[in-house]
């Protein structure tokens, strides 16, 4: 069986949604490919290499194996992963794999879980590895479409947006880094996730045309909370004189930057499209 499940772009919101603020994130155009055959004992085959559950080259495949079989023992599958999107980039290509091997090993096993409950597996799989987390990666990926979150209000929102892919970082020790900020400067911090909230939910308010400057605070409120670093402002102020507005898009540290696309794109940057489809069954 193959399922297939989407990346997603956060445009406003995160790591202040990991603390119940809201975000704007929307499924894109790329997606992940999980292929689950029934078999004698597990294997995982992915561009990461070929291995039998491993939770450190496959943490998230083989979380989702083990909390699977805590619903049904099985003998074992064969899983074999392709991907469009990059890892480590903040495009939720860990989410993508979980919720299309979820997916896929529920059709394969014929277990009826519904779409909430692949999502829910695949929420505790994003804690199982990460420690913390506020969902949206693994939400995006089951229900596609574009939401504000955690409040679940779709949005309309089909854009062109140029991203611009940095180096690779962990979501995990992004995580951490705001999470001690937090410990040493509560009152500040909340209030940069405050502002961060009034940001997403004007930009929730779908009016394109604000979008830059929206996305130009946005990325100093993440420079505030140390996701950024000193190579990324650099990166943003030389694309901001090009006439490129961008900020990170999902833990930062690397991973990706973003902005709307108007027709012209800075070099290196490839385009994604907003408001694709949830984890689906792909024909075999
Ligand atoms: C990661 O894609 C987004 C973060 O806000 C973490 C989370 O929400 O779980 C950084």
């Amino acid at each position: 069986m193959i399922a297939s499940a989407p990346g997603k772009i956060i445009l406003f919101g995160e790591h202040a949604v990991v603390y119940s603020r809201h975000a704007l994130v929307s499924a894109i155009n790329l997606r992940c490919r999980v292929e689950v055959k029934k078999s004698d004992g597990f294997r995982i085959i992915s561009p990461l290499g070929v291995t039998t559950l491993d939770f450190k080259v496959h943490p998230y495949v083989s979380y989702s194996i083990k909390r699977f079989c805590e619903l049904k023992e099985i003998k074992g599958a064969e899983i074999r992963i392709e991907s469009d999107i990059p890892i480590a980039s903040g495009l939720g290509s860990s989410s993508a794999v979980t919720v299309a091997t979820i997916k896929a090993m529920n059709e394969e096993f014929n277990i009826g879980l519904s779409e909430e409950d692949v999502f829910e597996m695949a929420r505790k799989v994003e804690i199982d590895v990460q420690g913390r987390g506020s969902g949206i990666d693994p939400f995006i990926s089951t229900f596609g479409g574009s939401w504000i979150f955690p409040k679940r209000k779709k949005v309309d929102l089909c854009l062109d947006l140029f991203v611009l892919k940095l180096w690779e970082r962990s979501t995990k020790e992004m995580v951490e880094k705001v999470a001690l900020l937090r410990q040493k400067y509560g009152e500040i911090v909340e209030r940069i996730f405050d502002a961060i909230d009034c940001i997403t939910l004007r930009a929730s308010e779908c009016r394109i045309e604000e979008f830059d400057e929206l996305i130009k605070m946005n990325q100093s409120l993440l420079r505030a909370l140390g996701v950024s670093s000193q190579q990324i402002d650099e990166l943003v102020a030389r694309l901001e004189k090009e006439g490129f507005i961008v900020k990170i898009t999902g833990a930062g540290g690397g991973g990706c930057l973003y902005g709307v696309f108007t027709g012209k794109k800075p070099q290196g940057s490839f385009l994604v499209r907003t408001n694709a489809e949830g984890v689906k069954i792909e024909d075999s």
